[in-house]
């Protein structure tokens, strides 16, 4: 019996589709395929990553297709098809025509890979995950979507930043809605290997560290002009295949399907989570106090608007 690779299939090989493709490469995690409605823009990208191998003794396979038949049998399938913003756009404005992508990706992926985990990414994070959990037909742990590694790493780099201090030792924990408003970054959850943060900083910095995550994404797309960030997007994925794929069971704030826990049900949310080889293995509810839990339950009331708005897609 020989021992297969994992296979992650990502569609959608845009920016943070390619950055997701170089960044698991770079891990030599899984074979990659990539899937794109653009004639052979998914097929170069894959190549040139592939030739990258020889120089970074990177034995994995990398291919591009217009169709999922390459994807069949996929571990895992990340969904980054879409559109993205631009400046002055909320992700929210993106929802109608990315609701559709994402429905018509679903469908496909579920079709050729019906054991796999579905990882979404394409905005508004916390409603087409919603969508993909309702399309799929997958039970909840096996559907989650990347907003809080991201929102928290930038939460991390802006602490580390501020305090002087190396990334490695910033723990920082961002839960509720991926919308620049409603997110719910938690500093009384956050520390410097272990010391609280307002060890290292007074109350005003914590609290402009705090507002500058909340817009984490805006100022890169302010920045950019054209679309939006990926670099970090990319990463912040691949923290989470690797979690599945090595069942590592990291502690990663995910958007998930609640059915219960923090008294909500029937939607998808960022929450801590135990991220391992079953995906989701475990909601952590968190004793957030009562100002956390107003600002979780806002973001609740968001998304829940949010979901109103696909009935015309589920
Ligand atoms: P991009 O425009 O660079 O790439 C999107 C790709 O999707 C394009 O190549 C396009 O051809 C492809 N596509 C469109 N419809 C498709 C379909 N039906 N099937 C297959 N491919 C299809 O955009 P970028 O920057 O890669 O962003 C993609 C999505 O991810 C956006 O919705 C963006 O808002 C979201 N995003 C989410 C983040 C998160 O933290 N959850 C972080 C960064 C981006
Ligand atoms: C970000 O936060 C646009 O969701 C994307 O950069």
């Amino acid at each position: 019996m020989g021992v297969k690779r994992p296979k992650v299939s990502i569609v959608g090989a845009g920016n943070v589709g390619h950055s997701t493709a170089h960044w698991l490469a770079s891990k030599e995690l899984a074979d990659i395929v990539l899937v794109d409605i653009i004639e052979g823009m998914p097929q170069g990208k894959a190549l040139d990553l592939q030739q990258a191998g020889p120089i970074e003794g990177l034995d994995v396979r990398i291919v591009g297709s217009n169709s999922y038949e390459e994807t069949a049998g996929s571990d895992i399938v990340v969904i980054v098809a879409g559109v993205p913003r631009k400046p002055g756009m909320t992700r929210e404005q993106l929802l109608e025509t990315n609701a559709s992508i994402v429905r018509s990706v679903t469908e496909q992926a579920v079709k050729y890979s019906p054991n796999c985990i579905l990882l979404v990414v394409t905005n508004p994070l916390d409603a087409m995950t919603y969508l993909a959990y309702k399309v799929s037909g997958f039970p909840a742990h096996r559907v989650m979507g990347q907003s809080g590694a991201l929102d928290s790493t930038r939460f991390r780099t802006f602490i580390a930043m501020e305090a002087g201090v190396s990334v490695e030792d910033v723990q920082a924990l961002v839960i509720g809605a991926h919308t620049d408003k409603d997110m719910v970054p938690l500093p009384r959850f956050s520390t410097i290997g272990g010391v609280p943060l307002d060890v290292f900083l007074p109350p005003e910095r914590i609290q402009a560290i705090v507002a500058r995550t909340r817009r984490g994404g805006a100022e890169i797309v302010e920045l950019l002009k054209t679309g939006s960030a990926f670099f970090a997007p990319g990463a912040a994925v691949t923290q989470m295949v690797e979690a599945i794929l090595k069942d590592k069971r990291r502690l990663i704030p995910t958007c998930a399907y609640l059915n219960g826990e923090y008294g909500e049900k029937d939607v998808c949310i960022g929450v801590p989570a135990i991220i391992g080889g079953n995906g989701i293995e475990r909601i952590v509810e968190l004793p957030l106090n009562e100002e956390e839990l107003q600002a979780f339950r806002n973001s609740v009331g968001v998304i829940r608007e949010q979901i109103n708005q696909l009935k015309a897609f589920l």
